[in-house]
């Protein structure tokens, strides 16, 4: 995005968030016009919601996840998102990333066909001093290791398998 592309949105975020109220409860709606006009939410724009509301950036991506409706792509159930910020990166992201693209057989920025897992990069989740930082839908994850990540993707299938097992004795 270009720089004055940039301020635009920031002072827009500015009139929205002076509109709605410098409050945690201004997140939604501030959320729900950004996504009316741009037909998503970016990284960037989260940042500001982020500074501008006064919470913590991993806030707002959890609502962004959770909230189907907030994204214009279909998203895997689970969403992914893995700090590329500077901290992370020193902290060891790379091979998180590798692992996690190595398990599910995407790229970052994809869809498994399945439509299970997507793989995303976030900007500083607020979490630099306990990096490889990454967020599945709203849960944090800190100081995320190769191993960690292998753990973590198998927790989320085995809520698959939970789910055929329930399917298979109903
Ligand atoms: Fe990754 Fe801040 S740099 S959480």
């Amino acid at each position: 995005m270009l720089v004055s592309q940039q301020q635009k949105l920031q002072e827009e975020i500015r009139a929205l968030v002076a509109r709605h109220g410098r409050t945690r409860a201004a997140l939604m709606p501030v959320l729900q016009e950004l996504q009316e006009k741009y037909a998503s939410i970016t990284d960037f724009a989260m940042q500001v919601v982020a500074d501008e509301l006064g919470i913590h950036p991993s806030e707002v991506y959890g609502v962004v996840s959770f909230y189907a409706f907030l994204h214009h792509e279909p998203k895997g159930r689970f969403q992914i998102r893995l700090c590329q910020t500077i901290s992370c990166d020193l902290a060891g992201k790379a091979r998180v990333a590798k692992q996690l693209e190595n398990e599910l057989g995407i790229a970052f920025g994809e869809t498994t066909p399945d439509g299970r897992f997507s793989l995303e990069w976030a900007s500083c989740l607020g979490m630099c001093d306990q990096g490889p930082a990454l967020l599945v839908n709203d849960r944090v994850y800190t100081r995320v290791t190769a191993e960690q990540a292998h753990r973590i993707i198998e927790e989320c299938r085995s809520v698959f398998g939970a789910h055929a097992t329930q399917a298979a004795h109903a």
